[in-house]
């Protein structure tokens, strides 16, 4: 797929409409400002805006705020997150209390090359998430070219994030341009060998993802809660464990469907067990099938690391989704935290193309502390499950030229 980037923009003047995605993590004291926890996604966007403001564009932004549904709901404004964003770009972030008609309008006129504006919640209207057209046209009445470089809202066929791009010369910014390569390299065109890790806890949610994968991977290691249903699907007892038991066919048939494509699965060798899930819970190594009936599986074994350890030492590249326990609680972050700081190794002495995104995944890098040791650490959740499902998403079809 072929796109046009800021390096083919006449920027001097232009009114610049750039989507990005400002959905962040804030904290809210009770009458107090809201803080934004995790300001990775406002730095995401901070390349495209300076090479806009360099450029003598007109920078407009607009994204959408949590999920307001077509209303105005005052907690998702995008208000404060304006000089949250000026913070980490260093420079005044003007704000509107509309994205569409007068109050737009009038805050877009009073702009000059270089300055920046952020509208407010583009959710807050129904036609946002209907990808109506007249609102796409009201949105557009602002720009005169469109930038989307929110990858992570590219799986939504929004007004916003596709239907603009019909409407404006558009562009990709470098946030979409940086995941687009990088995804790339781990999926699309990889060095081989191919080393998955998917974790979390449903085989449900991710059933698209594991079918698709085992068509593309070299090898595939499965953590997780979604473990153990399939080790309960080859006939281990996981005790008091989560476990899907009606997706125990499936599991059946991702096993078999492996098989047929040459994608060896790795399935935990040994697990380690407690009886409560909680804190500094006593937590014990068992081999399969040794799981009493009211312990739960709460993270990999050591046996299971080690091979996981070795296996990305003898691939080319990895791609990771899901963590490999319930690492948000110590001592069952021990398989991730290990696992992670190894891939980090790898990736940061060059042997490894390193690659992981989705929500969880995110968090459980920066609290093992080696997310900047990866070669990609991805600003999305949805849209790269999406992508590593194989599905086209609409945001990037969009700009394709
Ligand atoms: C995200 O946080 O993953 C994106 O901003 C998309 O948000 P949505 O799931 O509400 O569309």
């Amino acid at each position: 797929m072929t796109f046009k980037t800021l390096d083919d923009a006449d920027l001097a003047g232009k009114r610049a409409l750039v989507r990005v995605d400002l959905n962040v993590p804030v904290h809210r004291e009770e009458g107090g400002d809201a803080q934004v926890t995790d300001d990775t996604r406002l730095r995401a966007a901070v390349p495209t805006i300076e090479k806009l403001r360099a450029g003598g564009a007109k920078v407009i932004l607009l994204a959408h705020f949590d999920r307001p549904k077509g209303k105005v709901v005052p907690s998702m404004s995008l208000e404060p997150i304006a000089p949250a964003l000026a913070k980490v770009l260093g420079a005044p972030v003007a704000f509107a209390h509309d994205c569409v008609g007068d109050v737009a309008k009038t805050a877009v006129d009073a702009l000059k090359a270089g300055d920046v504006l952020l509208l407010e919640n583009v959710r807050y209207h129904p036609g946002e998430e209907e990808n109506d057209a007249e609102f796409a046209k009201a949105l557009a009445a602002n720009g005169d070219l469109y930038v989307n470089d929110a990858f992570s809202a590219a799986h939504r066929a929004h007004a916003s994030t596709e239907g603009l791009a019909h409407l404006l010369p558009a562009y990709a910014g470098e946030q979409m341009r940086r995941e687009l390569t990088a995804l790339d390299k781990a999926l699309g065109n990889p060095q081989r060998p191919v080393l998955g890790i998917v974790g979390g806890s449903k085989v449900s949610s991710k059933l698209d993802l594991l079918r698709n994968l085992v068509t593309k991977l070299d090898k595939l290691a499965i953590g997780g809660g979604m473990a153990n249903t399939f080790l309960y699907a080859q006939g281990h007892d996981v005790g008091a464990s989560y476990c899907e038991k009606e997706m125990a066919e499936t599991a059946r048939e991702i096993i078999r469907l492996a098989g047929q494509n040459n994608c060896k699965l790795f399935l935990p060798l040994d697990i380690v067990v407690a009886e409560k899930m909680a804190p500094g819970a006593p937590a014990r190594v068992r081999g399969l099938g040794e799981v009493d009936d009211d312990e739960r599986i709460l993270d990999a074994g050591p046996e299971t690391v080690e091979r996981l350890c070795r296996a990305m030492e003898n691939s080319k590249t990895l791609i990771w989704n899901g963590p490999l326990g319930v690492f948000e609680i110590p001592p069952f972050d021990k398989g991730t935290v290990e696992a992670a700081r190894k891939a980090g190794e790898l990736a940061k002495a060059g042997k490894l193309v390193a690659v992981a995104g989705g929500g969880d995944t995110v968090a459980a890098l920066n609290h093992a502390g080696c997310a900047g040791d990866f070669t990609f650490v991805s600003t999305a959740g949805g849209a790269f499950l999406e992508w590593m499902e194989g599905k086209s998403l609409p945001g990037v079809a969009a700009l394709a030229q």
